[in-house]
């Protein structure tokens, strides 16, 4: 076996490591290997640990920790932003730069209630290089994490921030600025998709969009959750 074939299979072998898989009697192609995270752990703090170990894509090369995402694990509202900056890739923690403080301030203000009562999530766990926006096959490796998050916190509303999340997580390529403030079926959940906030840090004049969104959120958390708009 050459160098190269050698360190391929080192790769794949790493891969299945990072999922958990103790034993395999022969080598897949890595795209099967991917479909099979379905399989992942039906519980939150065994999919964090896969993902801390996760090799699937050059992000992780780069990056200098997962960002899992964070909250209450219950939460009926999950926020959904693009990826990881700078200040989330040193501590861990999704949205805690100036983005972050913003959306708090959504949260606690318009929501009325505290950041440690909703789940936040990346489309992405790693942070791109320069903040550029993920690619489509970063996207693919961790889109499964992020499926297998949905499943077990089972939100009843998701707000998607800015295109990156909404385009992703939908696979619709509406522009964000015709999409926003729909209420829109997923699954058991509904999504809202609104402007990021950092689109809002700078285009202040944007805000009020996003206010409007979020009072339709707190008007259906004010229902119970069960309304039918
Ligand atoms: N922007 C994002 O999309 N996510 C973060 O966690 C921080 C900034």
């Amino acid at each position: 076996m050459n160098k190269i074939k050698r360190l391929h299979l080192l790769k794949t072998l790493y891969t299945y490591q990072s999922l958990g898989i103790e034993y395999t009697d022969d080598i897949q192609d890595l795209n099967q290997t991917r479909a099979s995270l379905k399989s992942l752990p039906n519980d939150l703090q065994a999919l964090k640990n896969i993902t801390y170990n996760c090799h699937l894509c050059q992000l992780s090369k780069t990056r200098k920790n997962v960002v899992f995402g964070e909250g209450d694990i219950d939460a009926d509202i999950m926020f959904i932003g693009e990826g990881p900056g700078a200040n989330e890739d040193e501590t861990g923690k999704p949205f805690v730069g100036k983005a972050g403080e913003l959306l708090t301030k959504i949260i606690e203000n318009v929501l009325n209630i505290k950041r440690e009562q909703v789940y936040i999530a990346n489309i992405v766990k790693c942070r791109p290089p320069n903040n550029r926006v993920p690619t489509p096959e970063e996207v693919k490796s961790c889109t499964p994490y992020l499926m297998k998050q949905i499943d077990l916190i089972r939100p009843k509303i998701i707000i998607t921030l800015g295109a990156t999340a909404y385009n992703n997580l939908t696979n619709d390529k509406t522009p964000i600025s015709k999409i926003r403030g729909e209420i829109l079926p997923f699954g058991n959940a509904k999504i809202i998709p609104t402007f990021h906030p950092s689109f809002l840090l700078r285009n202040p004049s944007a805000k009020k969009y996003v206010f409007a969104d979020m009072k339709k959120v707190k008007g259906i958390k004010d229902e119970g959750f069960s309304s039918n708009h």
